[in-house]
């Protein structure tokens, strides 16, 4: 069996990938870049075409960086939803499987075509309508990893209803905030899921956030609860909550629900990301945009053909799930599996098994699972018949070349690419990727941006008088993007300075991205992680800063923290936190226990520290700032790369920090 070649470190797709390519060289891939970002009028619309416009767009883009303005498909109309399934039926594709589950337990499958899946979201669409939800109304949606998530979704797509998705792994107070934050009066969740052999309930958290929100003064009207698990009671207070089951099978819902047409500015979806400040923001994704953008990424990055079955392991809580399981495959027809569970259960080959079972083509995973799993040895998937995967992909964190060695050799038997994709929540898609059929790969490196994405890696600039400068060949610079694709998020739900400066400011006229990033002699880039106070835990994205408020927030013990991230050999990075007591409270290994608790408790599981160190002071300057250098270096265990520490108010404080190292 041909394996893929190996030279000067750079792996080759096989010739028989790079015939059935869309894109087959790189040759190729410049022309199209070049016409992308040179005349989008004509790459994008011609794209756009592709799709169901209910009224066509009268010009393609227009944006100014300087003001944060981006508007794409100006004056067209269409609805999403209708291009995920009645678009897909009329192509001929009705009795296609579209959303395929895999419940925890094997037994538990349900596969819905594209038929089936217009029917129970118009359903769902028609008992939103009737519990008095309207276009640009906010939708809350805290559900686990099921089919009726993406029939939520769809639903609220179809009728103009904005939909905002909060990961089930976040806590009870996470959900109150964002529900808060976005002015949800609707929340959809379930009454519990599997995980690891246990039932977990959802609809505890849900209650607590529906009270907590009522403290702050605003009232969830109406909840929609799942029954996800059998025999498993939970509360309903009447007048509040309903069962999903019930009110879809109510007489006066019909499979029938006419689509809101949609201005291809008007919203989507809102997704609250973490960032350098203490309060989440809401990533505000439209439609027109956001929809060419899926499907164009999806088709050309994965190489998608009408055959393959798609497995992407993310969470649809995080973006990744809302644009690769939900919108991108469904807008081009494809199947998509939902999976419940978790990579290790009932063993650590699980997503081989289903791999196996379902004979998935695309498989689309994030480092961390993989360095999970290489771990437990290559003999998981070596006791499965993994021959139907063509493509591999990466996304969440850099992929250290062990991992993607791995996965290249015992996942993709040496013959799959594998795209190291990178991407954000604000930028709706992938935007840095190797397209599969067309250029070689190098472990680690994300290789070259899409089409329509003008990347750069810049140096640093004190004042925007200064010209923007590249940073020289393998130099880390600032990833930033020179232009808006149509993916792009186009604000900050309900705070648009905060848009403005979060994103337009440290490189006037560029969109900052907050990674750090070098290109090579070939251009291509390799993500060198984030140079802002955002940490990716198991590929998780946290802000160092929320966690300091949640610290502080037990205020009866600390006084003051500071959160870093710290390299991990599974989760890729970790949060380490500082923490000065107040005074009179004795430092000890319950009272950590109390802080991870508390931090559980405010955020979720997601966000606890692996470390606490108790400290007397932080290193700060003269002025008052938090030298988070330091922090890092004494986490890492770079003791010797300390550097300069006499400009700190008090010097001494490090040499206390480095012995009390954990
Ligand atoms: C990181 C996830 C290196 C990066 C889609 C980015 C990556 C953050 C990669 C966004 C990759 C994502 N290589 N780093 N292939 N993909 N990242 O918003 O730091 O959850 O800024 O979106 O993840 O995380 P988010």
């Amino acid at each position: 069996m041909a394996v893929m070649k190996e030279e000067n470190g750079k792996y080759y797709p096989l010739e028989d990938f790079v015939e059935q390519a869309y894109v087959g060289s790189r040759a190729e891939y410049e022309e199209m870049w070049k016409q992308s970002v040179n005349d989008p009028e004509t790459f994008w619309g011609d794209i756009a075409s592709e799709l169901y416009w209910h009224k066509k767009w009268l010009k393609v883009n227009r944006e100014d960086f300087f003001k944060g303005e981006i508007e794409w498909f100006i004056g067209g109309k269409t609805n999403l939803a209708y291009n995920c399934l009645d678009a897909q039926i009329k192509k001929g594709r009705g009795d296609k499987v579209a959303i395929l589950f895999q419940g925890e337990p094997d037994e538990d499958v349900v596969k819905l075509t594209y038929k089936e899946m217009l029917k129970l979201v118009s359903k769902f669409a028609n008992v939103l309508k009737k519990k008095g939800v309207r276009k640009g109304d906010r939708v809350a949606i805290y559900l686990p990893m099921i089919w009726q998530l993406p029939v939520a979704m769809l639903a609220c797509a179809r009728i103009g209803a904005i939909h905002t998705i909060v990961f089930g792994g976040f806590s009870a107070e996470a959900l109150r905030d964002r529900i808060l934050d976005a002015g949800a009066k609707i929340l959809i969740t379930a009454n519990g899921y599997w995980r690891s052999g246990k039932n977990v309930s959802s609809k505890a958290n849900a209650d607590i956030a529906c009270d907590l929100c009522a403290k702050e003064g605003h009232t969830v009207d109406k909840v929609v609860v799942v029954k996800r698990l059998n025999n498993f009671d939970v509360p309903m207070k009447a007048g509040r909550d309903t069962w999903f089951e019930d009110e879809i099978a109510a007489s006066d819902i019909s499979d029938v629900c006419p689509v809101q047409w949609m201005d291809a500015e008007d919203p989507l979806f809102i997704l609250y990301t973490s960032g350098s400040t203490g309060k989440p923001k809401g990533v505000l994704h439209t439609t027109g945009g956001y929809m060419v953008y899926s499907y164009s990424s999806f088709k050309y990055i994965f190489d998608y053909k009408d055959k393959d079955i798609f497995f992407c392991t993310a969470d649809i809580g995080w973006v990744t799930g809302h644009t690769y399981i939900v919108y991108g495959p469904m807008i081009n027809g494809a199947t998509s599996i939902v999976f419940e569970s978790v990579p290790t259960f009932p063993n650590p080959d699980r997503f081989w098994q289903i791999v196996e079972k379902f004979k998935v083509s695309i498989f689309y995973t994030a480092p961390t699972a993989i360095r999970a799993l290489m771990k437990e040895g290559e003999k998981w998937p070596q006791g499965r018949d993994l021959s139907s995967l063509r493509l591999l992909g990466s996304v969440g964190e850099p992929i250290n070349p062990e991992a993607w060695m791995w996965y290249h050799k015992y996942i993709g038997s040496e013959k799959c690419p594998i795209v190291d994709t990178w991407w954000q929540t604000e930028t709706g898609g992938i935007l840095i990727t190797p397209l599969p059929g067309a250029w070689p790969t190098i472990p680690s490196y994300a290789t070259l941006p899409f089409f329509g994405v003008d990347a750069r890696a810049l140096q640093p600039r004190s004042s925007a008088n200064e010209p923007a400068v590249d940073a020289p060949v393998n130099e880390q610079g600032e990833l930033c993007i020179a232009r808006s694709w149509p993916g792009m998020m186009r604000g900050v739900f309900g705070e648009p300075e905060r848009f403005f400066n979060t994103y337009f400011v440290q490189q006037p006229g560029f969109y900052f991205s907050g990674d750090g990033a070098i290109r090579n002699e070939d251009g291509y880039f390799r993500l060198m992680g984030r140079i802002d106070d955002v940490v990716n835990v198991s590929g998780h994205r946290m802000g160092t800063a929320e966690v300091e408020a949640a610290l502080n927030s037990y205020n009866t013990a600390v006084a003051e923290s500071a959160v870093v991230g710290f390299p991990h050999e599974v989760k890729g990075e970790d949060l380490y936190a500082y923490i000065i007591l107040k005074s009179g409270v004795e430092p000890s290994d319950v009272l950590k226990k109390e802080l991870v608790g508390h931090v559980r408790k405010e955020i979720g599981p997601i966000a606890s520290p692996g470390k606490i160190q108790f400290v007397s002071g932080l290193p700060k300057t003269r002025s008052g700032k938090i030298m988070r250098r330091i922090l890092r270096k004494v986490a890492a265990g770079a003791i010797d790369e300390l550097g300069d520490t006499t400009t700190l108010a008090d010097p001494s404080i490090v040499d206390e920090i480095v012995k009390g190292r954990q």
